[in-house]
């Protein structure tokens, strides 16, 4: 049975493209295994409308584990001294994008800890030796809060698009979820800023953050449709044994396929990825991700030696895997559920 009311705002929001965070509200807390099939179902429709069967790949490089600040929930915060940190050189990770580019892959994601070792001068020659590399890749930066002049010296190197996830459109949680002196107005004014540069930009939450409401879910969704990213990036919270957040329970499966949903309805040309997060919590995670609306993977590049010294959450999969083992059980499982892997650039398209 499907609930008529929940019917009718899906309607909306296919139609619209925009509800109000009572109406969203009401479909996150409302909706039953039914009506969370049927939004599934239209979800999965918009993006093969829009992607057909394909997948769009980006090998992920996690450069740094080294960062300044202590966010609750992550487990390479500043004050966990259970595990080794690591930087890697310009050229092993030039040698990471290498091995991407030999399985064809043409985006490349940077991603590290907020780490000051990599000043613009740094990162800039990093940024730009790859671009000089690899000219037919785009460059994605995930690096955390920089100023708008940092931001522009790493497009004007190269890069073209940049995640920064919001973690939550609600103060209050961001408040719950940060230390004092981490902004959550500087975060917002960093997205804004990257957009203002010409970006791509990637926002994004964790579902089932440790005290997050459905209300707050809902203010995410509604951040999500007025700052209208290219990228969203949402998988589950998962507690991490050495942080203060260990004793918390995961975000689960079904509230974030139903997100996942949601923001496909809501915004049906977002790149959505199936993430990592969402593997760890379910063997077919990313599958059924990819089935309710998402039509990115970001499978990783990294070095088998650093991967199990980058967990910002237990249990965390491919940490044993060499990025040729990661390249083909992604294959093999889109393969699976009748996709297939996409590995051009895949540029955000209107
Ligand atoms: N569980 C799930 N996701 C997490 N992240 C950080 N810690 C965790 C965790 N314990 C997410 C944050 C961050 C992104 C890189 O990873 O949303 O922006
Ligand atoms: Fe890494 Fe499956 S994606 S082993």
């Amino acid at each position: 049975m499907i609930n008529e009311k929940i019917k009718k705002l899906i309607e909306k929001l296919e139609s619209e493209h925009k509800l109000s965070v009572d109406e969203f509200t009401y479909i996150l807390e409302n909706a039953t295994d039914d009506d969370r099939e049927y939004i599934r179902s239209v979800a999965q429709e918009i993006s093969k409308s829009k992607f057909g069967n394909k997948v769009y790949i980006r090998g992920i490089v996690e450069f740094s584990n080294i960062c300044k600040n202590d966010c609750y929930y992550c487990g390479i915060r500043k004050s966990n001294n259970n595990f080794e940190r690591y930087r890697l050189t310009k050229e092993q990770i030039l040698d990471c994008c290498e091995a991407g580019y030999e399985y064809n892959y043409r985006t490349f994601v940077l991603q590290s800890g907020e780490d000051l070792y990599f000043n613009d001068e740094v990162m800039c020659d990093i940024v730009s030796s790859i671009r000089k590399r690899f000219p037919d890749c785009a460059i994605t930066l995930s690096l955390g809060e920089r100023s708008k002049v940092s931001y522009q010296r790493l497009y004007d190197a190269g890069a073209n698009r940049y995640l920064l996830r919001h973690e939550t459109a609600s103060k209050e949680l961001y408040e719950k979820l940060h230390p004092s002196y981490m902004s959550f107005e500087n975060r917002i004014k960093c997205l804004y800023n990257l957009k203002e540069i010409g970006y791509q930009v990637g926002a994004g939450m964790m579902i089932g953050a440790p005290y997050q409401t459905m209300r707050n879910l809902a203010e995410d969704f509604v951040f999500l449709c007025e700052f209208k990213p290219h990228m969203a990036g949402m998988g589950p919270f998962i507690p991490h044994k050495d942080t203060e957040f260990r004793d918390k329970k995961a975000g689960t499966l079904g509230l974030t396929l139903l997100c996942l949903s949601l923001t496909r309805i809501m915004l049906p040309n977002v790149l959505l990825p199936a993430t990592t997060a969402l593997g760890s919590i379910n063997p077919i995670g990313r599958e059924k991700g990819v089935l309710a609306g998402a039509n990115v993977i970001m499978p990783n590049l990294s070095p088998t030696e650093v991967r199990k010294n980058y967990l910002l959450y237990d249990n965390k999969i491919c940490v044993n895997d060499e990025s040729s083992q990661c390249k083909n059980c992604i294959n093999a499982r889109m393969v699976k559920i009748g996709y297939e892997v996409e590995v051009a650039r895949g540029d955000y398209k209107e």
